[in-house]
């Protein structure tokens, strides 16, 4: 905490998106997006199949280049670095997981939660990996193979991967497509815990209205656009903001 801020002092959004354009060919998958994600907010971004969730994503987390318009990650802006120093930043600041896990099925838990920090070359302190396992609730399962441990342990071994090098900011897509209900619900919950007790900011495309119910805003994207965004919403009125847009003319 920084204590000598005065408390008029509005701090800088971890991530700034700014006329965030990214077109394929004539396909304009962004097509102007101007966005804050806070310190210490959960912000889930929903829209029909198709609006640029994914894209908005990519290129938030610097797997991506847009067109044109800026991403700015902790301060720094994404489009003046060397493809070298994005990958650094990247590695160092950004956390990522995806629907399908992608963990490297011949490492145990434990190896592919050390992976980022061996890849940034240092050595994996024993501690920081069983703390990141700790904190996903898998301090047991360390020695376990991906195909032992099932959809939900694998993608809390994910996030566990993912917040080792403790990132400015996690990132998700679609992070519980792949689990069932009751399994999705404890890491939507893990996620919602990780905010607040450790001020994790965390940003997560879903198509689940139950899921965004658990973030503190949901973003809605139509066309590549924002098209509005509800705070502290409930699944039934994501569902009915949803229905909504689903129906819209195109
Ligand atoms: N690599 C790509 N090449 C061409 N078009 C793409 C590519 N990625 C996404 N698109 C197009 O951009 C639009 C937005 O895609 P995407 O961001 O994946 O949407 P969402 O995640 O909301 O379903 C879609 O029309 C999609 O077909
Ligand atoms: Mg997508």
């Amino acid at each position: 905490m920084d204590t000598t801020a005065t408390h008029t002092t509005t701090a800088a959004p971890v991530v700034r998106i700014r006329s965030l354009r990214r077109h394929y060919g004539t396909v304009a998958a962004l097509d102007g997006v101007d966005l804050d994600f806070a310190a210490g907010t959960f912000t889930a971004v929903m829209g029909p199949s198709g609006s640029g969730k994914s894209t908005l994503l990519q290129c938030a987390a610097g797997l991506d280049r847009p067109t044109s318009g800026t991403v700015a990650v902790d301060g720094i802006g994404l489009a003046g670095l060397s493809e070298r120093r994005l990958t650094l930043l990247r590695r160092e600041r950004i956390g990522f997981v995806f629907q399908s896990f992608n963990l490297l099925p011949s490492l145990t838990a434990a190896q592919n939660v050390a992976l980022p920090l061996r890849l940034a070359g240092r050595r994996p302190p024993r501690t920081a990996v069983r703390e990141a396992l700790a904190r996903v609730g898998l301090a047991d399962r360390a020695g376990h193979r991906p195909s032992e441990l099932s959809g939900g342990q694998q993608q809390r071994v994910a996030l566990a991967r993912a917040l080792v090098t403790r990132p400015a900011v996690l990132f998700g897509d679609e992070p519980t497509g792949a689990l069932d209900t009751v399994t999705s619900r404890g890491v939507l919950a893990l996620l919602r815990e990780l905010v607040d007790r450790e001020g994790r900011t965390t940003v997560m495309v879903t198509h689940d209205p139950v899921a965004a119910s658990y973030a503190d805003r949901v973003v809605f994207l139509v066309d590549g656009r924002v098209s509005g965004e509800l705070r502290s919403p409930s699944a039934d009125e994501v569902a009915a903001r949803m229905a909504g847009l689903e129906k819209a003319p195109c």
